[in-house]
């Protein structure tokens, strides 16, 4: 495949070179088109000999070839890692002052931008109305990832690993089977909160990651989905009824509506067992007295079980997550089975969380249960393919 590798000016260019090699180990045809902050950081000769092809930053550079114009023609795959604020803010105004915006413009192919920067960048409205312009504009944009930036900060902003990027991208040009074409689909995703009074609430850890990851892949293979989000902190994608819920009540309403006519009903939000019974109107003060309040607490409707039970409808296939730690009373996967029994859904997708496994992580790894509790399938990997995993067992069941 002809693909095009552009590396805007940040640090994490390097990184991009592990990135070529990958690419062409893979046996593709990269063109290297850095933008001329990029050779500040990594130089021309690495690409070149990495790629062994030309590398050209300037669209008055090889003119007689019309360079601006083929690159872009000529791509079956457009790549940009690392995609800088700049490179963002150049792409969403359809700039093309050098030869990788131009080839951004004219390429009519698959184009997915990594983006790495600075968590205030990253989260400046700016960068952010940029980074949706381009996404409506159906370009693939992948988040950054958590984790050490380049001095001692911390925060959303690292540009994915190499292998990572290079899934996503081959992911674009691979066409997903349609196994879900016509099928209806609801997935919850999220955590919820109750409110305690008007600014406190009981929440969760939960990012959404993995309900919005099941979301695309269903969108993916045809489905038409609709994602009940609670507060998610990860942006959700394009072609999908996005319904927003914050608490468990709302959350329950949202989805038995949707569910009415679902085929399938995924429950990946982080719903909340208990609430506060009751949310006052206006702020809890600190009491003068030096006492501390003892809140009350009332369950709340289990949505998962009540749709099992329930069955909206006869042929529909009900998900659920079971998020578990070992304890002294059994292992993760001896209280997902006891899970599976319980709830009555006729897949559970047990993981083991904890100690920096599962809650707002890229990576899960899981074992899907069926409703007696017997092993379905295990999977591993980013939220993307585990995602990919739970599908498989579905259409196997629909
Ligand atoms: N769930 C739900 N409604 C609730 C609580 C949970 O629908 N009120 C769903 C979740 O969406 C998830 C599954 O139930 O699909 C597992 O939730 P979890 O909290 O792990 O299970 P619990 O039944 O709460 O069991 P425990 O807290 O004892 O582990």
């Amino acid at each position: 495949m002809r693909i095009v590798l552009g590396v805007a000016g940040g640090i994490a260019a390097y990184k991009s070179v592990l990135l070529l090699r990958l690419l062409r180990e893979a046996g593709h045809d990269v063109r290297v088109v850095p933008t001329r902050a990029a050779l500040e950081f990594v130089g021309r000769a690495t690409w070149e000999a990495l790629s062994a092809q030309p590398v050209t930053t300037d669209v008055f550079e090889d003119v007689d070839q019309v360079a601006h114009v083929a690159v872009g023609k000529q791509a079956e795959l457009v790549i940009v890692a690392p995609a800088t604020a700049d490179l963002l803010a150049r792409a969403a105004t359809g700039q093309a002052d050098d030869l990788l915006t131009a080839t951004l413009l004219v390429a009519r192919c698959p184009v997915l931008l990594a983006p790495a920067m600075h968590t205030e960048m990253w989260e400046h409205p700016a960068t952010v109305a940029n980074v949706a312009t381009l996404r409506s504009r159906g370009v693939h944009v992948l988040d950054p990832v958590a984790g050490r930036l380049t001095g001692a900060d911390t925060g959303p902003g690292r540009l994915p690993e190499p292998e990572a990027i290079a899934e996503a991208a081959f992911a674009l040009v691979t066409t997903t089977v349609q196994d879900l074409a016509g099928r209806r689909v609801v997935i919850s995703a999220g955590g919820t909160r109750e409110p305690l009074d008007p600014v406190r609430f009981l929440g969760n850890r939960s990012s959404g990651r993995q309900g919005v990851a099941l979301a695309r892949a269903a969108r993916d293979r045809g489905a038409h989905v609709t994602l009940v989000a609670a507060n998610l902190t990860v942006p959700t994608p394009a072609g999908l009824d996005v319904v927003r819920a914050e608490t468990g009540a709302e959350l329950r309403d949202a989805v038995r509506a949707a569910a009415k006519d679902a085929d399938v009903v995924v429950m990946a939000a982080a719903v909340a067992d208990y609430r506060p019974r009751t949310a006052v109107e206006t702020k809890i003060k600190k009491s003068s007295d030096g006492s501390a309040p003892v809140l009350e607490l009332v369950e709340t409707v289990d949505i998962l079980a009540e749709l099992a039970h329930e069955r909206l409808r006869t042929d529909q296939v009900v998900v659920g997550f079971a998020a578990e730690t070992g304890d002294a009373r059994g292992s993760v996967l001896e209280h997902g089975r006891a899970k599976a029994l319980r709830k009555g859904a006729d897949l559970l997708v047990v993981n083991a969380v904890g100690e920096g496994r599962g809650f707002g992580t890229e990576a899960n790894d899981v074992t899907i249960l069926d409703g007696t509790g017997e092993f379905v399938a295990s999977a591993s990997g980013t939220k993307d393919v585990v995602a990919h995993r739970v599908w498989d067992a579905v259409t196997a069941r629909l």
